[in-house]
């Protein structure tokens, strides 16, 4: 019963997820969009600095943006926030109950760090608090000034966090963390720095105060990173089912890519968006695809090498290995605590079952380190490499 409680309720807060996400980046996206689409004409009225006509479902939109503000407040102002927050907290949630609640399966591997599973909540809390942290800290020092050099520095800074998530959790745990974190920073930004420095900038217009710059200067700098981190974030959320991403030995580096593509990608909308022809736009594509297929040529790299498997390995030996490593989860009775059932219907009951998997084990405990779960059973690198060659060499019973 408790498992099924589980999915129902993870299923539930992956549903809220999507949805606020998708409302808080469409709106992230169409805002982005509109500012870089203003456009400047003869006729606008006094303080508006620009504007954009539209067409959507049966209606014409006129937009005007005020710069720095309307000599007159209107009396109604609709601030865009939740989206952000209920991304935030139902992310949260999410992660919670997939990662905390079954902390043994999927967010500790005992071989990379033995942690009780409330150590373990505790470290993945803490690493969040310190990525906000410290992302905060960097956004107040003079780097605020040099904007490339701030964007070099927060992607060493995100690899590194990959890279210290990687020492204390599994590697898809790990990689969900990054995610997690950089979508702390976002959210971080709209709810301490970007909705806050608006309000006062609000409070002094009506009061007749000129308000101070750096305040908008701020909520530039953080809103910017926002709109670059957007596309790397979002791979991070949707990659924790592909083993060819976290379960690479230096997951760090692919997340070093991803964060490169990512960034590149959404400059290219930027600078369109803006009107840039020419070089402006044409270098982005091109970069972002190179960088691409060196992600996957990486991805399929093996640091240190396979191990060499010299003798025969026959499918008795191929079942029993899989029997000690994989059914306590993938059984018609799995015997694991926190499946009921087997996990995505995979049974290894038999060999004929196992045979019929064969592509996906390759992909999940041979060529990428997916599986076992969280290594809970403790599989070898031996026995991988073993499972791969009966699985390589046709599947021979005898
Ligand atoms: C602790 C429990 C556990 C153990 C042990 C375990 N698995 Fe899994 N396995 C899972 C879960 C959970 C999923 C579903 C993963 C997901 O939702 O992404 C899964 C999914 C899979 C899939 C399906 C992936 C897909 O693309 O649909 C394969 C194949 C697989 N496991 C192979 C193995 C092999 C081979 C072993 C042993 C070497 C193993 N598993 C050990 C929990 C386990």
């Amino acid at each position: 019963m408790e498992a099924h409680l589980q999915d129902w309720i993870s299923l539930l807060l992956r549903w809220l997820h999507v949805i606020t996400g998708i409302a808080w980046i469409g709106s992230s996206f169409y805002f982005v969009w509109l500012d870089l689409s203003l456009r400047r004409r003869e006729t606008l009225p006094e303080g508006v600095q620009g504007e954009n006509w539209s067409v959507h479902g049966g209606g014409f939109y006129h937009a005007q943006k005020y710069l720095v503000a309307p000599a007159q407040m209107p009396e109604e102002l609709h601030w865009f926030k939740w989206e952000s927050y209920m991304t935030w907290i139902s992310g949260f949630a999410l992660m919670a109950v997939v990662y905390y609640w079954s902390a043994k399966s999927y967010l500790i591997d005992r071989t990379v760090l033995d942690l009780a599973p409330w150590q373990a909540v505790a470290v993945s809390l803490a690493g969040l608090a310190a990525g906000w942290i410290v992302y905060d800290l960097l956004c107040r020092s003079p780097l605020r000034r040099h904007q490339a050099v701030m964007f070099a520095v927060l992607f060493l800074f995100i690899t590194l966090a990959a890279y210290l998530f990687g020492l204390a959790f599994s590697a898809r745990a790990a990689f969900v963390h990054v995610g997690a974190m950089v979508a702390t920073m976002m959210s971080g930004n709209v709810l301490m720095v970007i909705i806050p420095n608006q309000k006062i900038v609000v409070a002094d217009l009506i009061a007749g105060r000129t308000p101070d710059p750096a305040l908008g200067q701020a909520a530039k700098l953080r809103s910017t990173h926002n709109n670059y981190l957007t596309l790397p974030v979002l791979f991070m959320m949707i990659s924790n089912h592909y083993p060819v991403t976290f379960g690479h030995a230096w997951n760090w580096a692919i997340v070093a890519f991803v964060l490169a593509i990512g960034a590149i990608v959404r400059d290219f909308f930027n600078r369109h968006n803006a009107g840039d022809k020419g070089a402006a736009i044409f270098w982005q594509w091109p970069v972002a695809a190179a960088l691409m297929l060196a992600l996957t040529v990486f991805s399929s790299w093996k640091p240190g090498g396979e191990i060499l498997v010299e003798d025969d390995v026959y499918t008795a030996e191929a079942l029993a290995l899989v029997q000690v490593r994989c059914l306590s989860c993938h059984s018609a009775k799995p015997s694991d605590e926190d499946f009921e059932e087997a996990p995505g219907g995979v049974m290894f009951d038999s060999a004929d079952q196992l045979k019929a998997w064969a592509p996906k084990v390759l992909a999940q405990a041979v060529l990428t380190q997916a599986m076992p779960l969280g290594n809970k059973t403790g599989m070898t690198e031996e026995e991988r490499a073993r499972l791969g060659a009966w699985i390589r060499t046709g599947m021979a019973d005898d």
